[in-house]
């Protein structure tokens, strides 16, 4: 991507922590590469962010070489967007820093993210933790991005980033952009083959409840083979079926048949085939994503070179922003 085009400009990050699921797939991995058609892209693995909790040295630096090769994976192409890893670019630590003094207190105190985490580590509720959507804002802002692709989970913190963004320009003029929220055409939201009332999630205990972007097809088989349902033996869709809702969402998220073509498909057929035909798409959906990851996380000089290559190219537009900044404050920047 060069400076220079009329697109529009979107920016995405995902934390390094550890196996995406299904969910994050269909949810909104899988549009990423997508974006890259109408807009210039800009995405980072969010490993400052991921330290708020304690991270284990080597399983760390794993987990971000692991990231950075599924987002090579699922088709983010280095050439014609830029990929980075957010530590190597300092612009962001620095900027973060900046914004913290244009956040009060009060604000950061009703994100309930952070309600929810401080209660969930009583024992480490750090500063980082605290001031976090002030990091997130200053991943954004330095890209002037238009967009900002976000879950359900992530829309108070893109809003803290808006208010902080719409407080600096009102003090010291046109520095930054004021993104908007982008919301994919078809962003599902994948629930757990376990218990469908609860999201589909890696830290959930029952490992049959969630599928790995990188399990194994047998794995995958398995898993929907097991999935809850219900008893009324009818693929359609139905207000007590959240079971089955669920599975004709994957089904969907996967064909782009809508509920109707998916019922009349297996109109007369029992659940066991359904849920196999089900299992069987998403296999064939992960398979290629999970061999092009294993060529790219077999040679870490490579993928090194492109995240690399990717900051240098990212640091060009943040330090520019940065620069902006600090010098309007009044900075000797
Ligand atoms: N906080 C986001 C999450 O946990 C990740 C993230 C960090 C992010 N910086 C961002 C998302 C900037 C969008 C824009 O999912």
């Amino acid at each position: 991507m060069s400076e220079t085009t009329n697109q529009k400009r979107v920016l995405s990050c995902i934390q390094p922590s550890g196996m995406l699921t299904l969910g994050n797939y269909l949810g909104a991995l899988k549009n990423w590469p997508k974006m890259q058609d109408d807009f210039d892209c800009i995405y980072a693995v969010a490993d400052l962010h991921a330290i708020t909790v304690r991270q284990e040295p080597a399983k760390f630096r794993q987990q971000i070489y692991s990231t950075c090769a599924l987002l090579l994976a699922i088709g983010l192409d280095p050439e014609r967007s830029i990929l980075f890893v957010q530590s190597n670019v300092a612009a962001h630590a620095q900027l973060g820093w900046v914004l913290g003094c244009y956040t009060q207190f009060g604000e950061l105190s009703r994100m309930t993210q952070f309600k929810d985490k401080a209660a969930k580590h009583a024992d480490n509720v750090n500063l980082g933790l605290f001031a976090y959507p002030t990091l997130m804002a200053a991943d954004i802002l330095l890209y002037r991005p238009d967009f900002v692709p976000v879950g359900a989970d992530q829309k108070q913190h893109l809003e803290i980033a808006r208010d902080i963004a719409l407080r600096f320009n009102h003090i010291y003029g046109d520095v930054f952009t004021v993104p908007e929220p982008y919301i994919p055409k078809a962003g599902a939201r994948i629930m757990s083959l376990q218990d469908p009332s609860k999201k589909m999630s890696k830290s959930d205990e029952n490992p049959n409840a969630w599928v790995a972007i990188l399990d194994s097809p047998d794995d995958i088989m398995r898993k929907f083979k097991r999935a809850v349902t219900d008893s009324d033996a009818k693929v359609c869709v139905g207000a007590d079926k959240p079971g089955i809702n669920n599975l004709i969402g994957i089904y969907s998220a996967l064909t782009g048949r809508t509920d109707e073509q998916i019922a009349a498909e297996f109109e007369g057929q029992g659940y066991g085939v359904f849920k196999q035909r089900v299992g069987e798409a998403v296999i064939e959906e992960l398979r290629p994503v999970r061999e092009r990851y294993e060529t790219y996380i077999a040679d870490k000089g490579e993928l090194e070179a492109i995240y690399r290559a990717g900051a240098q190219k990212a640091a060009k537009f943040a330090d520019r922003t940065l620069g902006k900044a600090m010098r309007k404050i009044g900075f000797a920047f």
